[in-house]
Order: C-alpha cells, then structure tokens, then sequence
C-alpha cells in the first residue's frame, strides 16, 4: 500500500535545473563543457568574498546569526530603508517558497505570466491556488492582460522585471499603470533579480520608492546574478515590516549560514566587480544580438544576462545537439514555444563557442 500525500502533488513535477557540467562530461565523454544554462555569472566573484568566506571558516562550529543583524543593517543602509524591511533567504527561491506558503491558501486568485520564472507555478500550485495564467505578448509580459484577470479578491500577483526567460521588461509607467489597478489587500511580488543589468531608461530603476506607496508590494533581490555568488544561496526581499514578519514567522530560524552572511556582506560593497560584470554583459549581449543576426534567427532584446532566441527548429533538439557539441543551453519549454531557447551570457569565449556550435547543429 502506498502512502498518502497531499494531492496538489500530483500537478507539479520538479524543477529542473539547467545541466550540471559534470553530468554532461561523464555522459558524453567531453573534455571541455560550457554552461550557459542557469544565468549564472561567467566573470566569477569580487575577491573580496574569497577573503571573507576564509575568515568566516574559521567559525563554522558556530550556528549563523538567524536574524542576520549586520547584513540586514547593510542591505538597508545601502537600499536607503530600515533593517526591519528587509529578509535574507537562502537564495530568492527560498523566498518564493515562503511566499505562497505565507499567503497562497487552497482556491487562492493567484496571477502570473504564462512565460516566467517557473518557480512561482510549481509554489502556487502546492498551495491549491486558483492559478490564473496571462498569455505573453510578444515574448513579454501583457500587463494590460493582468488587469483583465485580477480582481478585489486576487491574493497575489507575481511579477518579474526583467523576466526570465525572455529577458523582457517593463517600464515604471506600466509598473504604476498596474499597482493603481491592484487592490492594497494583495500582495505583489516584484522579482527584479536581473535587476543590475538593466539600462533602458524607461525600466523602474526607482522600484524601492515604491515601497513607500504600495505596502502590499515586496521587492526580491538576490546575490546570485550579478554578484556571482549564486552557489551561496543568498537573495534578499525589501518591503513592509509587517508583511516581511508574517514570511518570518515560518522561516526556518538560521536559512542563511554564517559563511553566507559573511560573503554577503562582502559582495554588496563591491561595486568595481559590478561595474566589470555589466559591461562584460554589454559587451557579450552586443556580440549575440549580431550573431543571431547574421544567422537570420528571432531573438528577443534583453534587459538581462540571457537572451531568447527562436532556432527555428524544435528546441529540444537543437539543445540535445548542442550538449553533443558541449555546450549547455535551455530550451524555453511548452508547445507555444517549442522552437525557442535561452542562452545565458557568458565570456566572450564561451559565447564564441556556443555561436560556433549553434552554427554547426542549425
Ligand atoms: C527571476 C528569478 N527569480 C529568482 C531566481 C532565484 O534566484 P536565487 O534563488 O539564486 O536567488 C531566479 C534564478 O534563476 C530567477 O531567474
């Protein structure tokens, strides 16, 4: 006999991250395997987080500070809030998680885009909430589309500026456009973890002052894009005290450990390394945008570090051959889009590469 678990299992698989380097080593028998599968941060980390990861070592018989004090006071005092508005998580999914466990009840009016950062379908939905899904416009997101389906009685919208996987934003026009529409008694989830690079003019670089207008509105940061630490597991979420206290309440009490704190604290101060990050990032989008040109191939303007493109062919093909060829890549998934996938940014060499083999498979 088998045991019983809860039902809203039975809709939800597991996330599938993108291929460990490793695994596609052993299974194809390569040498050299590049990952630009996970957004992850090619230029590697600022040296001041290597020196604070050692000095921290030497204390790991200790459990972490579970209220994180000086990291929360150092998130604050360079976001311009108070420490009692920000929350540390092990990485922003384990805020998602908290999230709609905090607020998604069964039958919950959850709203998100039918193209985004899976984690928030795979968290509503073991929540029991009444998902309502906006098609995309355009490869982005059709917030006109939201306002059709949210109403008084919506518990939560979730938002990510700019989205992944299309690497597509909206501006702050739209973004108050939509929080005027939105009832005070639900919360948005503003994920902006791709936030740093960001440069058009019209993107809501000014997000936190929101905060000041819209209590309902949390804002998700992390560390593990630009920052490069994302084998850290750190992001962090600003906004209400209040709202914040309730995803406290269910926190596990030490989610960010001490070695973490300490890079952490590290990483934020170093804006040389972000500097370097971001025009790398420039520079490699610039590199991609004129191959996919010369290879006649759609692709979508990114406000991000990966771009989407449309092979033309089905995706799950072109990635299988691209891994032959030791490259990792993703592809976006679900029959609407079956031909597109998303390449992370990487070193110019690595972009290289990936150009040299898509060119081969297509
Ligand atoms: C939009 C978005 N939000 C959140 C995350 C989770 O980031 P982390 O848990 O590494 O902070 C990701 C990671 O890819 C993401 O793309």
């Amino acid at each position: 006999m088998a045991v019983r678990y809860r039902k809203e299992l039975d809709s939800i698989s597991p996330y599938v991250p993108g291929k460990p380097i490793d695994d596609v080593k052993r299974e194809l028998g390569l040498e050299r395997v590049i990952k630009l599968a996970s957004n992850e941060n090619p230029f590697g980390f600022s040296d001041a987080v290597r020196d604070a990861v050692m000095k921290a070592l030497e204390e790991v018989n200790l459990y972490p500070d579970g209220n994180a004090t000086l990291l929360k006071e150092k998130i604050a005092a360079k976001y311009g809030v108070t420490p009692d508005m920000v929350l540390p998580t092990c990485g922003s999914d384990e805020m998602v998680d908290l999230i709609a466990k905090t607020f998604i009840d069964q039958g919950s009016e959850v709203v998100m885009a039918e193209v985004t950062f899976p984690r928030y379908i795979s968290t509503s939905r073991m929540m029991g909430a009444d998902l309502k899904i906006v098609p995309m416009k355009d490869m982005a997101y059709d917030l006109e589309g939201f306002k059709k389906v949210i109403t008084p009685n919506t518990r939560l919208v979730w938002l990510c500026n700019p989205n992944n996987p299309t690497g597509t934003f909206f501006t702050r026009d739209q973004l108050v456009d939509i929080m005027e529409h939105i009832s005070p008694e639900t919360l948005v989830v503003y994920d902006e973890a791709y936030y740093e690079f960001a440069s058009h003019p019209d993107y809501p670089k000014d997000s936190l002052d929101f905060l000041k207008k819209y209590r309902n509105m949390l804002v998700m940061k992390t560390l593990s894009k630009a920052y490069g630490i994302a084998g850290l597991r750190i992001g962090f979420t600003i906004g209400d005290a209040t709202v914040l206290g309730l995803i406290n309440r269910i926190r596990n009490p030490f989610n960010v450990t001490l070695i973490t704190q300490a890079a952490a604290m590290a990483a934020i101060d170093d804006d040389d390394f972000l500097v370097k990050v971001i025009e790398n990032n420039n520079a490699g989008k610039r590199y991609l945008y004129e191959q996919f040109e010369k290879l006649g191939l759609q692709y979508v303007k990114t406000e991000a570090n990966h771009i989407a493109f449309n092979a033309g062919k089905d995706g799950t093909v072109v990635f299988n051959e691209l891994l032959k060829k030791g490259v990792i890549i993703r592809p976006i998934g679900g029959e609407k889009y079956k031909t597109w996938l998303r390449v992370s940014i990487g070193t110019m060499e690595e972009n290289q590469e990936f150009i040299k083999a898509l060119r081969e498979v297509l």
